[in-house]
């Protein structure tokens, strides 16, 4: 069959690579892709925001499944073009991917599902939002509703950085994204990640992960998109997922049915774990990048059946066969990242890297430019490694990181800590 993936990054990248490995992928595509995915699939230039540019192209090369990485495609609304046009399509629609395109959707479909999560309020203007934090005090969490490239949640540990929070947000700081704010209780405790296919009806777990927001090692430094994960995520234990699975995940998925718009596609469960109950922090429509890579290196080639089980309709009868194995996944960024950072430096090396089944360099933002490979983004490589434990994933990784040579680079050595 042929297929076609969206995105262009490290999470594309490994979709890629697992569905590639399966005998049923014939011809496969990535839109608009990047050097690495180059070396394993054919990269098209698409408007991937354009639902109606999609389809057509889907048409012309006689695309068989449609798998959408990033958030913004479904959020527009390009898998319900898809859908409409007839193309088997991996991805919510737009109606259910706001359970991570706005906050305060997730916050009522909680409500309405019965599901755990910190305790909220909404606003749409800064006075009432400012008494509700005098009110409440710090450490309190201040979020724009919308979509906001991950910055759109200030964690703040005084009333005043609260205040500040509301200002900036109220101010248009985060533009539209930032025209209603949820302001929530501060939860305490072990962050982990819980991906769930979802088919509409039907939900089937396929894997857990930890990840690494901040930009030094020990966590700290600014917030950045994830700097290293692995997986699985120990403190998500089997009697903790299935809590999350019945009481946060279930309720959620029958909730959205319920209303008309049932939810197909991965669900990424953001929870935060203290004494042994998990709460929702947040759902993304998407996995988790560089979740995915860690996923997707567990998976293999079973991950295309999964997911086209998935937009079948058929997760009642797909399964998972799952090894008793660890994978992690570590990023190299640019200096600068997630601040400034300069673009088109060269990277060595990656010639010398091993790809098999249990190491993969995933890029993240790369292009070829005169025969040699050139950084195009902040977060660029996630040197991947996969083996019987997660120590000696770890050490893999950093042995395979060591032999990259890219002085403009740079990576936490740390990734792994909390688990091991
Ligand atoms: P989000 O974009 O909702 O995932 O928020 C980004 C990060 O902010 C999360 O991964 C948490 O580390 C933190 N965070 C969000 N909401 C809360 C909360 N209610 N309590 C504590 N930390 C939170
Ligand atoms: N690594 C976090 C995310 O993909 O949202």
């Amino acid at each position: 069959m042929n297929i076609l993936i969206l995105g262009s990054g490290g999470r594309e990248h490994s979709l890629a690579w697992a569905v590639k490995q399966n005998p049923k992928c014939d011809r496969l595509i990535v839109a608009p892709g990047n050097a690495g995915i180059a070396a394993l699939a054919e990269c098209a230039d698409l408007d991937i925001m354009d639902g109606a540019a999609v389809v057509a192209f889907c048409e012309t090369n006689t695309i068989d499944f449609l798998i959408i990485g990033p958030e913004a495609p479904l959020a527009a609304g390009v898998a319900d073009a898809a859908r409409a046009a007839g193309i088997l399509t991996f991805g919510p629609s737009a109606a259910a991917a706001q359970i991570e395109a706005s906050k305060a959707f997730t916050k009522q479909l909680c409500d309405d599902a019965r599901a755990a999560t910190a305790s909220y309020a909404r606003f749409t203007e800064a006075e009432g939002a400012k008494a509700y934090i005098r009110q409440q005090g710090a450490p309190i969490v201040v979020k724009a509703d919308g979509l906001a490239a991950g910055k759109g949640v200030i964690v703040a540990m005084s009333e005043a950085e609260a205040l500040a929070a509301i200002d900036d947000m109220f101010g248009g700081s985060f533009g539209t994204a930032g025209a209603e704010v949820v302001i929530e209780e501060f939860m305490e405790g072990e962050e982990a990640s819980y991906f769930v296919l979802s088919d509409g009806v039907n939900v089937l777990p396929i894997g857990t992960a930890q990840d690494h927001k901040r930009a030094f090692e020990g966590d700290a430094g600014p917030n950045t998109g994830g700097m290293g994960a692995y997986s699985p995520a120990p403190v998500l234990s089997d009697a903790i997922a299935k809590m999350a699975l019945e009481e946060i995940v279930k309720p959620c998925v029958a909730e959205l049915a319920k209303r008309g718009t049932p939810y197909q596609g991965v669900i990424y469960a953001g929870l935060m774990i203290k004494d042994g109950l998990p709460r929702l922090v947040e759902f993304n429509a998407r996995f988790g990048d560089p979740e995915c890579q860690v996923l997707m290196m567990r998976l293999g080639a079973q991950a295309l059946d999964l997911l086209m089980a998935c937009a079948e309709g058929k997760l009642d009868s797909a399964q998972v066969n799952w090894a008793d194995d660890h994978a992690l996944t570590v990023v190299m960024a640019a200096k600068g990242y997630p601040g400034t950072y300069e673009k088109g430096s060269v990277i060595r090396g990656l010639e010398t890297m091993p790809e098999t089944s249990r190491q993969m360099v995933f890029h993240a933002g790369t292009a070829m430019k005169d025969g040699q490979i050139v950084a195009t983004g902040g977060r660029v490589l996630n040197v991947t490694a996969r083996a019987a434990t997660l120590a000696e994933a770890q050490a893999e990784a950093y042995r395979m990181l060591d032999g990259i040579d890219w002085p403009e680079g740079f990576a936490r050595r740390d990734i792994g800590w909390r688990a091991l």
